[in-house]
């Protein structure tokens, strides 16, 4: 089985009461970490969401963590990372529920937001020195710590279980499952084994969704395929070809 082939992944981990965001603190001392370092923060004051959103993660009741990697890959392989993580993500959680992947960095637990994806890279004189993989997830979260608005979206592994979790055990679980297809990737460069789950998994697959590209009006397609690049590929309604989307770009909706 994939568990036996591989070495094991060494971990160091670094655990912080309150700090603004976990990604930030990995990027700002990012030399002193080493390949595989997990920081962890039990507070985080300006946690940071894609697209420049902001990411709250209450005392105790979310896991914020951010792994550091150092990767010999071109800065054109990072996009991969997001859906090797989700993948990752997304068998770790299927204990809690019937667990999706939303192109391109959210888990959904039951059709609702439970975690998400925000990898960051370091560049030295232009070349890529690695990369920090920050993961948040909704742990213990309860129906008052969310606005009102975001109720119908967003949910925690709480809520959805109506048991309380052991953070320790998903963060575990999850590194086994990164561990996995990130040395396999490393030995082979084969996406295969991660796209492939990122496809069976896919909230969006064969669905219609509305994409956001900076200004433009938003745009309706229907969800064709995820290819090796990790890319969805969308057809718009009225045109003749299909396009990639890359997601360091897009957001999208249904
Ligand atoms: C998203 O869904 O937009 C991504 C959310 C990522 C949040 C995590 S929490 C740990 C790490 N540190 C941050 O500041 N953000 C990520």
């Amino acid at each position: 089985s994939r568990l036996t082939q591989h070495t094991k992944t060494h971990h160091p981990f670094i655990v912080k009461e309150a700090i603004p965001s976990t990604n930030t603190f990995a990027l700002n001392s990012f030399s002193s970490f080493e390949e595989g370092s997990v920081i962890l923060a039990h507070h985080q004051t300006k946690g940071k969401g894609r697209l420049g959103r902001q990411w709250s993660a209450t005392m105790g009741k979310s896991i914020a963590l951010s792994l550091v990697l150092r990767p010999t890959i071109d800065s054109q392989s990072l996009p991969l990372f997001t859906q090797l993580t989700a993948a990752a993500l997304c068998q770790a959680l299927k204990a809690y529920g019937d667990t999706q992947i939303k192109w391109p960095n959210d888990i959904v637990l039951n059709g609702k937001k439970v975690a998400g994806i925000l990898i960051e890279s370091q560049f030295q004189e232009n070349r890529l020195e690695g990369l920090v993989i920050g993961i948040g997830i909704n742990t213990h979260l309860e129906p008052d710590d969310f606005e009102d608005s975001l109720l119908h979206k967003a949910t925690s592994l709480k809520i959805e279980t109506k048991q309380t979790v052991d953070p320790n055990v998903i963060i575990a679980d999850f590194l086994i499952e990164f561990d996995q297809f990130y040395t396999d990737w490393l030995e082979t460069r084969q996406t295969f084994p991660f796209i492939s789950l990122c496809k069976k998994e896919s909230a969006l697959l064969g669905k219609e969704i509305h994409v956001y590209s900076p200004n433009e009006p938003p745009k309706t397609a229907t969800v064709k395929d995820i290819n090796e690049k990790g890319e969805l590929i969308v057809h718009y309604q009225g045109h003749a070809q299909l396009t990639p989307l890359q997601s360091l770009d897009f957001s999208v909706r249904n």
